[in-house]
């Protein structure tokens, strides 16, 4: 059981490991089985209070590093991530349930993240700007924000906090980090290679516990200056406007309803390609996750059986089985939800040509389910389904793809597959959303910017914008020095 070299029970808090004031834990489950893997501290306000005022006495010291010695730090952690992935890899695919290729593919993914943060440190460059006044000189610097709280999800338990935690020491803040219930070990874990790598104490601090609560201290607090949060549009909504009040700064990575559009010119088996990998990746389970697959009526037919034959071939099962490529979603909650979209749709004329029920395998396990005939109406259109289903809608023209794929509240992720040039950056022009895949599936990377607009949220994560979240702005003008 390699993955237990890296599970800690406890939270880090101030270089140290604590349990939560009450002694109270929770447990943490195999979704695969419901079996227990452990258990982690149900620590509350007065533990992140203390959390907070580690970080900030931490951070003076930390802001005041050589932005090269941070970098160092940054690259270490990198390195020791990419030494540890098969155990990490596998610590994710037990509390999570994703196959245990895209687990390491995380870490790996975090890595460079930390890598790439650790070269962007060494490049916080600020202004010089012609002054308007004879004598004077007008300067800007770019400093740190503080103390950032940041609350991550279940389905990219090492990714999310990644992004966020690289950026962020980078640019000289420090961290108070509060994981999902689901999945802390993954975490905790990354709190133990930084306790490795040598990181002071209090400049990243992760606790588990009731989420309310911590949320609160987090928001409240004046000593934390930032809220970072990924995860569903409403808890942004609220954790933004609570952060407001205060007049912190906030980066909301929400909900997604991304469009798949393909175009009559396109190449069928590349778009097929990029459908599997866009809507299929973590059991369907990602913001980014293709969930209107929107078909021009020339390839509907051709695309729909390609598509369903590649579902049908998918294998179901227990992430860590050799060749497993869909393990089972995160608790019973997602599997109602994608029941009911499945439902609404087949009562409002769509059709099953791949799965569409709950998977042999028991537990939460789901079929990868491929629906013919959605339609604008029917709820699957309407809200993020967050599981394996993939629903064909039919259109005919440009416009009517555009005015389609724009009919959302979210603007997270959009991708579309054509071979034509004019076309493509029609498109790439006209859809409302902060990210495009132009024949391509996937796009997410820790050298471009990933976030979205309207209600996917704001700010940035990852490339040189990443950073810029993490950093205030600040004007000096120097007079009266006989200049
Ligand atoms: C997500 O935020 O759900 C997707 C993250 C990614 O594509 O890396």
């Amino acid at each position: 059981m390699i993955s237990d070299a890296w599970r800690r029970e406890d939270c880090y808090v101030d270089g140290a490991w604590i349990g939560a004031d009450s002694g109270e834990t929770m447990a943490v489950t195999n979704p695969v089985s419901g079996a227990v893997l452990g258990h982690v501290p149900r620590c509350g306000r007065a533990e992140t209070a203390r959390a907070i005022a580690a970080a900030s006495r931490a951070f003076p010291a930390w802001r005041a590093l050589l932005a090269k010695e941070r970098a160092d730090l940054l690259l270490a952690l990198a390195d020791a991530l990419l030494q540890e992935k098969a155990a990490l890899g596998e610590l994710l695919t037990r509390e999570q349930g994703k196959p245990r290729a895209e687990a390491e593919g995380e870490i790996a993914g975090g890595a460079a993240f930390f890598r790439w943060f650790a070269e962007e440190a060494r490049r916080v460059y600020g202004d010089t700007i012609p002054s308007p006044w004879a004598g004077k000189r007008v300067l800007v610097t770019k400093e740190p924000v503080g103390v950032v709280g940041a609350i991550t999800p279940w389905n990219f338990p090492h990714s999310m906090i990644a992004r966020k935690l690289s950026a962020a020491l980078a640019a000289g803040c420090t961290m108070v980090i509060k994981p999902a219930s689901q999945t802390p070990f993954s975490a905790l874990a990354i709190a133990a290679l930084c306790d490795k790598v040598g990181f002071p104490a209090g400049v990243v601090n992760v606790l588990t516990g009731a989420a309310g609560p911590i949320a609160d201290e987090l928001c409240e607090n004046p000593a934390v200056r930032k809220i970072t949060f990924t995860g569903s549009t409403e808890v942004g909504k609220s954790l933004g406007a609570r952060a407001l009040a205060h007049m912190k700064r906030v980066s909301m990575e929400l909900g997604g309803n991304a469009p798949f559009i393909v175009f009559d010119d396109a190449d069928l088996d590349l778009a097929v390609q990029g459908a599997m990998i866009s809507k299929f990746r973590n059991m369907g389970q990602t913001c980014v996750c293709a969930n209107r697959i929107l078909v021009q009526a020339g390839v509907y037919e051709a695309f729909a059986e390609k598509l369903a034959a590649a579902v049908r071939a998918l294998k179901v099962g227990d992430g860590l089985e050799d060749g497993v490529q869909q393990g089972p979603l995160i608790d019973m909650a997602a599997v109602q939800k994608t029941e009911a979209h499945i439902a609404d749709a087949r009562a409002k004329g769509a059709c099953v040509l791949a799965g569409g029920a709950r998977h042999a395998n028991g537990g939460t396990f789901f079929e990868p389910t491929v629906l013919a005939g959605a339609t604008a109406q029917m709820l699957i259109a309407r809200e993020e389904t967050f599981g394996p289903v993939a629903p064909l809608f039919r259109f005919e023209t440009e416009a009517e793809a555009v005015a389609l794929a724009n009919d959302t509240t979210f603007g997270l992720a959009c991708y579309f597959y054509t071979r034509d040039l004019g076309r493509a950056w029609r498109m790439m022009e006209a859809l409302e959303f902060g990210m495009v895949g132009v024949n391509e599936g996937l796009a997410s990377t820790e050298v471009a910017p990933f976030g979205g607009v309207k209600d996917s949220g704001m700010g940035r994560e990852g490339s040189k914008y990443g950073l810029e979240d993490y950093l205030n702005v600040k004007y000096a003008l120097f007079g009266g020095l006989g200049l």
